[in-house]
């Protein structure tokens, strides 16, 4: 267990789990409804949630001796830990440059054509050792516990090649034996067309070489894959080969979990929930088929407010995606062209330029978001039997 019960806003961190070998309640007044004496959690030894309910029947059910710690959450609000549900989180280079360029006209796309763009930190990421990038990333991290994130996920991307995209892989392995969250990890080799192929050669090396490498790694104990990504875009991968490498994911036992409908309408929306994709990322241009098939598949739709604002693009429909049925999850899409680690940044653009509610912005934040990582058994709520993940935050409501 490496589980962690956090204040928001910069405070105090109080551990629990391992690491204190504590049992720690959480105590409260309880907000509006909570009647008297509040409620309690229950966090057992291993990290566990073990109850979970009003205060005096927690109290009368358990001796204070047994308790480790108690931890006086009076006037605070206690939420589940967040769930930052895409990051690409291990990269080297910085490209504020690029920044500049984008406020002159130039959109994503021409900075891409140009050589900049992933191209850009692809460069100074397969330059960088594994030690420079774990330091990046564990430094990420880190920013982002203190905003609540207990569960993240975090792609390999800018190696576009096998021995980069390993490198990126068994930097995301290392920081997930030292972080204080939970790591989905994600291998994104089709982020990209690298500078030396093109579209078909990268297609049939990652078929060919940088799947069977990394399922052998896999196999042999040394890294735990969890998801398959691929950047569905005009100029980048097309439909057809962004399904070939999914199903290949697939096929080596990753969920499938991917950049769609970003830029332009490809229909990738209709062609992963075909596949019963667990979450497509983006979806600024998705269709009105799009959501439908999502809908029917189970597909959980990734919003990824920085992006749009950062970009200026169009906002994904996430209230017609919403009305239709499709379980909207958030995430950061922390990157080299969006700077966000903070999950109640991208809840509040969620609100302000997505149209979600409060209350929505918060389940897609924690359960929907678990959801599309396919760890909402164990993340994303607070219930008995799951991660004792808690995020208290200076505020009554
Ligand atoms: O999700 N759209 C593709 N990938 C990233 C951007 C990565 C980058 O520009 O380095 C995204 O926004
Ligand atoms: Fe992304």
């Amino acid at each position: 267990a490496r589980q962690i019960v956090q204040v928001c806003a910069g405070g105090e961190r109080v551990l629990c789990g391992d690491s204190m070998k504590s049992l720690a309640v959480l105590e409260g007044e309880g907000g509006e409804g909570g009647g008297s004496g509040g409620y309690s959690v229950l966090v057992d030894r291993d990290g566990i949630i073990a109850d979970i309910g009003k205060s005096d029947e927690i109290a009368a059910k358990y001796n204070r001796e047994d308790i480790d710690n108690i931890i006086d959450a009076t006037g605070k609000c206690v939420i589940p830990g967040l769930v930052d549900a895409h990051t690409h989180a291990v990269w080297a280079g910085d490209r504020v440059h690029e920044f500049a360029m984008k406020l002159a006209g130039a959109s994503y796309m021409d900075v891409h054509r140009m050589g900049g763009g992933i191209h850009f930190t692809v460069k100074y990421t397969r330059a960088a050792n594994e030690d420079t990038l774990l330091s990046l990333l564990l430094n990420r991290m880190r920013q982002m516990s203190q905003s609540g994130t207990t569960l993240v996920e975090c792609k390999s991307g800018y190696g576009l090649d096998l021995e980069n995209e390993v490198k990126m892989l068994r930097v995301i392995e290392e920081a997930r034996k030292v972080v204080p969250m939970e790591i989905s990890s994600t291998y994104c080799g089709a982020h990209a067309v690298p500078k030396e192929k093109t579209s078909a050669q990268a297609t049939q090396d990652i078929l060919d070489r940088q799947i069977p490498h990394i399922v052998s790694l896999v196999k042999a104990g040394q890294l735990q894959v969890d998801n398959i990504d691929v950047f569905c875009e005009k100029g980048v991968f097309d439909v057809v080969q962004s399904r070939a490498i999914l199903q290949a994911g697939r096929d080596a036992g990753m969920q499938i979990n991917f950049h769609g409908e970003e830029l332009n309408r490809l229909h990738s929306a209709e062609m992963g929930a075909e596949l019963g994709a667990l979450a497509i990322s983006h979806l600024e241009e998705v269709s009105p088929e799009g959501i439908s098939a999502m809908a029917r598949a189970g597909t959980v739709a990734v919003a990824l407010p920085t992006t749009a604002y950062m970009l200026r693009l169009r906002p994904p429909p996430v209230r017609d995606m919403i009305e239709g049925g499709v379980a909207v999850a958030l995430g950061s899409d922390f990157n080299p062209n969006a700077h966000c680690l903070a999950m109640p940044v991208v809840m509040n653009l969620a609100c302000v330029v997505l149209h979600m509610s409060m209350p929505e912005a918060l389940a897609a934040s924690t359960i929907n978001a678990a959801h599309a990582l396919g760890q909402s058994a164990m993340h994303g709520s607070l219930e008995r039997g799951k991660w004792g993940n808690l995020v208290l935050l200076g505020a009554p409501t």
